[in-house]
């Protein structure tokens, strides 16, 4: 098992010295959706390369490049939003850009750190579910993370794994109850579903979607399980949005790709920001 605290000891140590508050709420933002970030009223933003240590896209001599996918700069801002102080992660690192999957939880690992106990994680996902249309929100339910549970151990450890319980509340119940309220008051169609994590890199093949539709899954997408999982496990409460960006390989015809991904991402994201702004005023 990793240790955390001691692997990332430059970072936390330097965000604790750098954050000039204790944050409210945390928020990981997915691809296309980084406008949030400037929509919030920011009082302080750090680069994430300029994080000593903080992992980077540039390359160890030994190994391929890591590439920082299009629509996920890296930042960390501090804002307020309403009443709220809110830490917000803008450009994340993905497991199937070849980076270790303790890198890929830091947001979770830092919001903590910093003495928060609410974290939203958003990401692009593809609609399983015929009743979505690209360009709709979706909220969880619940996630499958069977793909990647041997990794999801050697991070949090078989005792916190095996915590009595310790998905029936995640995501939260409380914090679904919020979204679902918030988006009713704003006349936003909130879907309820089922989040497939897939390792990627590739989209899927229509046999596989066709799989998952029958398991019950309605979005799918390639990150946010291990970060509601190691949140979790610190008892913080998750809520988790998905912006449906495209219709799953073989759901529909059209050929998928990360530009479709963020373009509706994009078109999605005044939407997006309102759900989340009336949600985070109302917690
Ligand atoms: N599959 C996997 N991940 C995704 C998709 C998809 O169709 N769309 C956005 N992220």
């Amino acid at each position: 098992m990793v240790n955390l605290n001691l692997k990332y000891q430059d970072i936390l140590a330097y965000i604790i010295k750098e954050s000039p508050f204790t944050p409210d709420i945390a928020i990981v933002l997915g691809s296309g959706l980084g406008t949030f970030a400037e929509s919030s009223d920011k009082i302080k933003s750090i680069r994430t390369s300029q994080i000593p240590s903080y992992p980077s896209s540039q390359p160890k001599a030994d190994e391929p490049p890591a590439q920082t996918i299009e629509g996920h700069s890296g930042y960390i801002h501090f804002s307020k939003i309403g009443n709220k102080q809110v830490i917000i992660f803008q450009g994340r690192l993905h497991f199937y850009e070849g980076y270790d999957l303790s890198d890929c939880i830091l947001p979770v690992l830092i919001s903590k750190k910093l003495g928060c106990n609410f974290i939203i994680l958003t990401n692009a996902a593809g609609g399983i579910n015929k009743n979505f249309t690209p360009g709709d929100l979706m909220l969880s339910e619940s996630f499958n993370s069977i793909n990647i549970k041997k990794e999801l151990t050697n991070l949090i450890g078989i005792s916190s794994f095996n915590a009595k319980n310790s998905f029936l509340n995640c995501p939260s119940e409380k914090f679904n109850s919020i979204f679902k309220k918030s988006a009713a008051s704003l006349g936003i169609n909130l879907h309820s579903g089922n989040y497939w994590y897939g390792k990627g890199p590739s989209y899927e093949t229509p046999a596989e979607v066709e799989m998952l539709k029958r398991f019950g899954a309605d979005a799918i997408g390639m990150s946010t399980v291990h970060e509601a999982v190691l949140a979790s496990s610190l008892n913080m409460e998750v809520a988790i949005i998905s912006c449906i960006t495209n219709m799953a390989a073989g759901i529909s015809k059209q050929k998928l790709s990360h530009d479709e991904v963020t373009l509706t991402a994009n078109k999605a994201s005044e939407k997006f920001s309102s759900l989340l702004k009336t949600a985070i005023s109302i917690l």
